[in-house]
């Protein structure tokens, strides 16, 4: 890539559901009430656009918080994340209100159908102009099992055995209609060359689709692959299929090791690693004057409510946190067992500095549910994109994906105040350069076949 035009990509992270993010954010005084609409999701698509983000990113997941206390009670009581909706006609509302923005939702390997996933996001892709992503994700805890007839999530690293020969059949799936294979010849009869269909006839550990698939190639080729695999058999997964990175690195020389290690998995495993993008999520609170947004911090950070870490670390490390006194240890064995997000868990263990770690210590050092979470730039316009400038330029990252304190808000500041100042120092795009995600990330439209020899 050439390194004088080297500019930064912005992804906004969303939620399909009562609050962003932040769990705390449907709390605060500004956060909009219509998300039961499709107008509030258009209205974030136009906003994100006009700021020429390059995507609108939402994530997923299969059940509610209920794993704290085996209850969900208190989940919908304090409203912790327990509103889900289905992503794909969200999606598709915001691509009709926007021309430019790209779209990604997350799928699970681990509880749909790989010809269901590439029916879905081919047929998105044809129906938004080539601006669809796919974010792939093997799924967090019991509670997604139990919606779908499982007794127990599957162990970490078999779920992402099960999620490569799953991707497999997606992209054959993808792959299985050459691009001139519409003929619409009325004078002769002919609709379609049936020797440019395939069948992709799958027989595999985990999986069997035959085919041949039923969406044409897709205007992108195939929707841009985002993934955010973080431990060590998560991380090869991302650097086999993913395009798009997204990651969570709590602080800046930790980003700057892990953004080289990540790469030189990229390297390894035969890809070209500026094809491959990678973005840790962040908070941004910005005002006017430093004590504008030092204030909207403090007000944000006061409407967490003390159950918002525990329902969310529950949740994520597919464990009962109420089981556990406060101060008591984990014992290693209980730690070798959190099969959710063992990134979240080796954190605290590298944060706190303890090998067994207890229940306060998940809560400080986790920072889930908080705005500790992900790193935090809170200042004016210059000060907010010192921060991002010196992550991006010291190579600790290709971009962001911001996450929001509140909706719409914390979008309208970020675009109002500091996309024009990433603009002004050259960072960011002034403008979209194509019609498809792929062409706006500087990704090539990938030849059929291309992944094979990638993998
Ligand atoms: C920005 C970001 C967004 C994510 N979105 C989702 C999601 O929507 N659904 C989900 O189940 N997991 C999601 N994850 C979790 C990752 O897919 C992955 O499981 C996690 O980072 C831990 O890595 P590991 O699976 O290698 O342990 C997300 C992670 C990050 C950093």
């Amino acid at each position: 890539m050439d390194v004088a035009r080297r500019q930064m990509v912005l992804v906004a992270f969303l939620q399909a559901q009562n609050c962003s993010n932040y769990p705390a954010s449907w709390r605060h005084a500004e956060t909009a009430t219509d998300f039961l609409s499709p107008e509030y999701f258009q209205r974030i698509g136009r906003t994100l656009e006009d700021a020429k983000f390059h995507l609108a990113f939402f994530d997923d997941r299969l059940a509610m918080p209920d794993r704290y206390g085996d209850d969900f009670a208190e989940s919908v009581r304090h409203g912790i994340r327990v509103v889900k909706l289905d992503l794909i006609p969200l999606l598709t509302a915001m691509g009709l209100a926007t021309r430019h923005l790209g779209l990604g939702g997350t799928y699970s390997t681990t509880y749909a159908e790989p010809f269901h996933v590439a029916r879905t996001f081919a047929t998105l892709d044809h129906m938004i102009g080539g601006r669809a992503a796919w974010n792939i994700v093997t799924s967090l805890n019991d509670s997604e099992a139990a919606n779908f007839g499982a007794e127990a999530h599957p162990d970490h690293d078999e779920r992402y055995d099960r999620a490569d020969e799953f991707v497999e059949v997606v992209l054959g799936h993808w792959d299985s209609w050459e691009d001139n294979a519409i003929v619409l010849d009325r004078a002769r009869g002919v609709f379609a060359d049936p020797a440019k269909v395939h069948r992709l006839d799958h027989r595999g550990k985990w999986f069997r689709s035959r085919g041949p698939f039923t969406v044409p190639r897709s205007p992108q080729g195939r929707p841009v692959l985002i993934q955010a695999g973080q431990s060590g058999r998560g991380r090869r997964f991302a650097a086999r299929w993913g395009e798009l990175l997204f990651v969570i690195f709590p602080t800046l020389d930790f980003a700057r090791q892990a953004y080289r290690e990540i790469k030189d998995e990229v390297v390894r495993l035969g890809r070209d690693p500026d094809l491959v993008r990678l973005a840790p999520a962040i908070y941004c609170v910005v005002g006017e004057t430093h004590a504008m947004a030092e204030d909207k911090a403090a007000y944000i950070e006061h409407l967490a409510h003390p159950l918002d870490t525990l329902v969310l670390l529950s949740e994520v490390l597919n464990y009962d946190f109420a089981k556990k006194g406060l101060d008591e240890p984990f014992t290693d064995r209980e730690l070798a067992g959190l099969s959710g997000l063992q990134a979240t868990r080796d954190r605290v263990v590298r944060l706190s500095g303890k090998p067994n770690p207890s229940t306060r210590d998940f809560i400080q050092w986790s920072g889930r549910g908080t705005l500790r979470e992900m790193p935090r730039f809170v200042g004016t316009p210059s000060e907010v994109a010192d921060g991002l400038e010196e992550w991006f330029t010291s190579r600790a990252c290709d971009g962001f994906v911001l996450a929001a304190t509140h909706m719409p808000g914390a979008y309208e500041d970020f675009a109002r105040l500091v996309v024009p100042e990433l603009q002004r120092r050259g960072l960011f795009h002034q403008d979209y350069v194509g019609t498809t995600l792929r062409e706006n990330l500087g990704l090539p439209r990938p030849r059929r076949g291309e992944w094979v020899r990638e993998a």
